[in-house]
């Protein structure tokens, strides 16, 4: 099958990043939203940055237009029946996402790819949700996903070599560098980076250094390009939160529990960047 459409479910922080690199390397995408003050937000992102781009000369003018006249919203999954590719980026919510994967496989075409960028859940249980779990697949971007080159590709036990080989090859033509890692909680990258932000968050809570020296010492002492602390608020603390849930559930290892500081934070609604304070402050 040629991959010519992509769908895309959830324009948040990861969906409107996985929709701009889509249209920027020539597919039609049409990236839905239950929220629409969320799709308008997510929109108006993808215009944001595309127009920095043209304006730091990184990007024609006429790239930018075909890039934005490839992109559409919508509000239901009804469009999805056209795509070849459905990458859903919804929050990390078991439930949510197995419902979303049988939404789809009831309204997307048959040969139509079904993939999960989930950080953490089983892709197994989502497989089994479509109805279709030779054709479904996670795709684990990195965030910002407009920046960062690297795709986890997640394969079930069900996952066809077919679907894997398109995916691939989509992941080539979208200039993505891919890893291949079996369904786990946290992949390869979150499996080691949970544990090493939570203990970094313990140094804080216990006193033993500042957030800032602690973000320090990484940067320059391991040429980190963010720290720890940074990395989570970019992350998203509530997504935190719900990735390490999802490992401790399986691994049962107290490193992948989430420190009571974290919940503390979420709690007061300090996700990081998005709301504009976590473990630092964003204007
Ligand atoms: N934030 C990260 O650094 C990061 C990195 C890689 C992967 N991920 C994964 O990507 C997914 C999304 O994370 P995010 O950080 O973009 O979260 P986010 O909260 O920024 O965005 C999620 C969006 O999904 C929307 N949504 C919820 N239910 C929906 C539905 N039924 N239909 C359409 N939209 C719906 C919400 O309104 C929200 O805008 C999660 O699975 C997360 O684990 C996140």
């Amino acid at each position: 099958m040629t991959i010519r459409d992509v769908g895309v479910v959830g324009c948040g922080i990861m969906g409107a990043g996985i929709a701009q690199v889509c249209a920027a390397h020539g597919y039609r995408v049409r990236v839905s939203e239950e929220d629409p003050e969320r799709l308008a937000r997510g929109i108006a992102t993808i215009r944001r940055r595309l127009a920095r781009e043209v304006e730091r000369g990184r990007l024609s003018r006429e790239r930018h237009d075909r890039t934005l006249s490839r992109l559409d919203g919508a509000a239901t999954l009804d469009g999805f029946a056209r795509s070849d590719l459905v990458i859903e980026a919804v929050v990390e919510d078991l439930p949510l996402k197995k419902r979303l994967f049988e939404q789809l496989g009831a309204v997307c075409k048959p040969e139509a790819i079904l993939a999960s960028n989930t950080s953490s859940l089983s892709l197994s249980e989502m497989a089994a949700s479509s109805g279709r779990p030779e054709r479904a697949i996670g795709i684990h971007f990195f965030n910002p996903p407009t920046v960062l080159p690297l795709v986890e590709v997640i394969s079930s036990e069900s996952t066809s070599t077919e679907t894997i080989d398109e995916i691939m090859a989509f992941c080539d033509s979208i200039d993505r560098l891919t890893v291949r890692v079996k369904d786990s909680p946290g992949f390869i990258v979150n499996r080691l980076l949970v544990p090493f932000i939570f203990d970094a968050i313990r140094m804080v809570e216990s006193g033993i250094a500042t957030a800032a020296d602690v973000d320090q010492g990484c940067k320059v002492g391991l040429n980190h390009a963010l720290g720890p602390l940074a990395t989570a608020d970019l992350i998203g603390l509530d997504t935190m939160i719900h990735i390490s849930d999802a490992m401790f559930e399986e691994y049962g290892e107290a490193r992948f529990k989430a420190p009571s500081m974290l919940r503390r934070l979420v709690s007061l609604g300090h996700l990081g960047r998005k709301s504009g304070r976590g473990f630092f402050e964003y204007d």
